[in-house]
């Protein structure tokens, strides 16, 4: 993990990033004359926003801050150059590096120092030279005259979080199954201060959450039910917020088998959600956030064994409704709808859940961003998209008109778990809304949770997506 911390001046052999305008005059710095010739030449004959000076003691690097219509566009571009400056310091071999606010734009530099600290992340458990590939940077100070402590700290936490979720999501099912899952969960409550309890198969049975069940009848592995808790006494709100995530631990379809290439392969993220919401969880009790929220995970892997739910069952879900199964590779909304009705019974002020639902999803948006639907109020649904846009986590909202309900209705039961063959990540949503009765958003991730290829500081596999905007809504929020 990248330590971020807060320094109040630098020396001359320091590694330097120095975030400034177009026209600063570089003069106090300790550069030669021709040093800052190049660098300005760089920046106005050449038109670079990233210039990299390696002067053998230090590397100074320069980062222009190139002003765009909108701030968040602004600080997404420094996030992303991050990402190229990440690679000089690697190839130089950097351990320590300090960003310079030189113009005291305290927003700017926290993207910036995000998304360098977020490109620095690596996976390499299973990795015998683990020592050679890991990156060298261990530590990045800001020196900062418009940023106070808290703000740095809160940055450290959150990406420390976002990194927690990316390994959860990256950890194969051969040792991340629905029990290992909760004890992470349990290690995390443990480490940032909120509560966790885990529901065992027995009780999931005594409560008779069908859906969860029916899913993993298929599987060897028993399921799980989690319930986080972060309640700290000065909460802002009575009524708690609760954030549901989709536990798939490996979604292989079940009976209706998924294809191996391009689509079972990467299921692993299939409980992306819950590696939001716990990193979300994680990130707001760390951070000791002023606001009452509850984590709920229904966990387990979909698979065809023996005793596999098959496309006809009939299944009586947590609160009383039937589904007539259809596609057993539908499952995430069989094991949310069962947290969606648990929800209830806490009187939530909203709920949001977040989950790999939907190929359908992918093929509307790609990886871009989160398709987003729900029936809180206008209101909470604009502070969501700023959120989504300040972090660059954007979401874009379906249509969740009445003529999809139809889609979903089943001749011998309440419901059937698939829709027609458009609008694919709607239906899903419609299916969700039956088992709801407060204010509520879904966010259907499938598409940006995991990435085939390096999308610069959203490295290649488990994003975090999710913790970063839900951890900046509640903060505003709260
Ligand atoms: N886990 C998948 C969705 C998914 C697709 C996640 C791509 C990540 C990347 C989900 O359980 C699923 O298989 N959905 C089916 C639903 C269909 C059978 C109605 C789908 O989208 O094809
Ligand atoms: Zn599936
Ligand atoms: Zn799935």
């Amino acid at each position: 993990m990248t330590n971020i911390s807060k320094k109040s001046t630098i020396n001359n052999n320091d590694n330097v990033v120095l975030l400034c305008g177009k026209n600063n005059s570089f003069n106090n710095y300790g550069l030669s004359k021709p040093e800052i010739d190049f660098i300005k030449n760089e920046i106005s004959k050449n038109d670079k926003k990233s210039i990299c000076l390696n002067q053998l003691h230090r590397l100074f690097i320069v980062q222009v801050i190139d002003v765009k219509k909108e701030k968040y566009q602004t600080t997404e571009l420094l996030r992303k150059a991050a990402s190229t400056v990440h690679g000089w310091i690697t190839d130089a071999k950097v351990e320590a590096v300090n960003i310079v606010d030189a113009d005291g734009k305290a927003i700017e530099t926290l993207a910036f120092t995000e998304g360098l600290a977020l490109s620095n992340y690596q996976f390499l458990k299973y990795k015998k030279e683990r020592d050679k590939e890991k990156f060298s940077l261990k530590s990045i100070a800001i020196v900062s005259k418009s940023l106070n402590a808290k703000q740095i700290e809160e940055l450290n936490i959150v990406v420390e979080a976002t990194c927690l979720s990316r390994t959860l999501v990256n950890e194969p099912v051969n040792f991340l199954t629905a029990t290992q899952l909760s004890k992470e969960f349990q290690k995390m409550g443990k480490e940032a201060g909120f509560n966790v309890e885990v529901f065992n198969k027995e009780k999931i049975k005594a409560l008779k959450m069908g859906g969860l069940l029916s899913v993993n009848l298929g599987s060897v592995e028993p399921p799980t039910f989690s319930i986080m808790e972060y309640k700290p006494r000065n909460a802002k709100n009575k009524q708690p917020i609760i954030l549901v995530g989709k536990g798939v631990v490996y979604d292989t379809g079940g009976v209706s088998l998924k294809p191996t290439p391009n689509s079972m392969d990467m299921m692993k993220c299939d409980m992306a959600g819950s590696a939001a919401v716990a990193g979300t969880m994680y990130a707001i009790a760390k951070a000791k956030l002023p606001v009452y929220v509850v984590g709920l995970v229904p966990a387990t892997d979909n698979r065809p064994g023996e005793n596999a739910y098959v496309p006809g069952d009939v299944i009586t879900m947590y609160n009383g409704m039937t589904v007539e199964m259809l596609n057993a590779d539908a499952e995430g909304r069989m094991i949310l709808a069962d947290a969606l009705s648990y929800a209830q019974k806490y009187n939530p002020k909203l709920v949001i859940d977040l989950a790999t639902l939907t190929g359908a999803a992918v093929a509307a948006i790609g990886t871009s961003g989160i398709v987003a639907m729900g029936t809180a109020d206008e209101r909470t649904k604009n502070k969501l998209k700023q959120s989504g846009n300040a972090v660059f986590e954007r979401l874009a909202e379906m249509p969740f008109w009445d003529d999809y309900d139809e889609l979903i209705k089943s001749d011998i039961a309440d419901m059937k778990n698939l829709g027609g063959p458009y609008a694919g990540s709607i239906t899903a949503g419609k299916f969700l809304a039956r088992y709801i009765n407060y204010p509520w958003m879904h966010f259907d991730i499938a598409g940006p949770a995991f990435l085939t290829a390096k999308d610069n500081y959203r490295v290649k596999g488990g994003t975090g997506v999710g913790v970063r905007l839900l951890f900046d809504f509640l903060k505003n929020n709260a």
